[in-house]
C-alpha cells in the first residue's frame, strides 16, 4: 500500500499575531513547517509527503523540506484539495495534518497509519475531554452543560483511504470544513479513533508559542 501525507501550510495565523504565517514561524530557530515536515519524512511507511504552502512562499517552503510544495487556497479545505491534486495516480491511502501541530509524536503518526493500512476508511486522533464543556447563547448565559464523557477533542494527522476522501471532498456541500473527517462523516463513511497525544496540541495562540518553546527544547 502507497501511503502520503498532505502538510497543510497555507493558513496566515492571524490568531498568532506573528508578522510571518504560521508555519514559518521559528521556535529555537526551526520553523513549524520543518519541525512537522520531519516527523512525516522519516516515517518509514510514508513514501511521498506534499506540503501546501501560501502562494507567495512557495520556494521558501520547498527550501526548508525539500518536499513537493503546492499552492493552498483560501479555506483550510481548499488548501486540502489542493494537496489532493498533487497525489501521485498509484497513493492508496493519504494522511492530512496540520503544521500547527508541529510536534505530533511518531507513535500518532504510526497509530493512524498502522488504521488506515488495516483498511479503515478514515481514522483520527483524539484526546478525552479534561475541561466541563457548556453550550451558551448569544447573550452569553449558559444553555446548558454537554457529558464531557461522550465527547473527543479531534487532532491531525487524519488518515483516508484516497478514494474516500477524493469522493468526500468532492461531495462537500461548502468549502469550509475546519476537518476531513467531518467531510467523510457526511459522505456516510465510517470514521474510527485512535489516540492522540498532549504534544499533537495545535498552535493557534501566543501561549501556544511558550508551551511549543518548551517541548521544543526536550
Ligand atoms: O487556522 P487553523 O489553525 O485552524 O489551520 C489549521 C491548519 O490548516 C494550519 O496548519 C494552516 O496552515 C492550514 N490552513 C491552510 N490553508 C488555509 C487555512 C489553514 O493550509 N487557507
Amino acid at each position: 500500500m502507497r501511503i502520503a501525507a498532505i502538510l497543510v501550510a497555507a493558513g496566515s495565523g492571524q490568531r498568532l499575531g506573528a508578522e510571518v504565517p504560521k508555519a514559518f514561524c521559528r521556535v529555537r530557530g526551526r520553523t513549524l513547517l520543518e519541525y512537522a515536515h520531519a516527523r512525516f519524512a522519516e516515517h518509514p511507511l510514508l513514501d511521498d509527503v506534499i506540503v501546501v504552502a501560501p502562494a507567495d512562499r512557495l520556494d521558501e517552503a520547498k527550501a526548508l523540506t525539500g518536499a513537493v510544495v503546492v499552492a493552498g487556497g483560501a479555506t483550510r479545505q481548499a488548501s486540502v484539495a489542493a494537496g489532493l491534486a498533487a497525489l501521485d495516480a498509484d497513493v492508496d491511502a493519504v494522511l492530512v495534518h496540520d503544521v500547527a501541530r508541529a510536534f505530533v509524536p511518531a507513535a500518532v503518526i504510526d497509530r493512524v497509519v498502522a488504521a488506515v493500512a488495516g483498511g479503515a476508511d478514515a481514522v483520527i486522533p483524539v484526546r478525552a475531554v479534561t475541561d466541563t464543556i457548556k453550550r451558551v447563547d448569544d447573550a452569553r448565559r449558559v444553555v446548558d452543560t454537554v457529558d464531557r464523557s461522550t465527547l473527543v477533542a479531534v487532532q491531525t494527522p487524519q488518515g483516508f483511504r484516497r478514494d474516500v476522501l477524493v469522493a468526500a471532498h468532492a461531495a462537500a456541500a461548502s468549502d469550509a470544513a475546519t476537518d476531513d473527517a467531518g467531510l467523510v462523516e457526511s459522505y456516510g463513511g465510517t470514521v474510527v479513533v485512535v489516540d492522540g497525544a498532549d504534544e499533537s496540541f495545535k498552535i493557534t495562540h501566543p501561549w501556544d508559542l511558550v508551551v511549543a518553546e518548551a517541548v521544543a527544547g526536550r
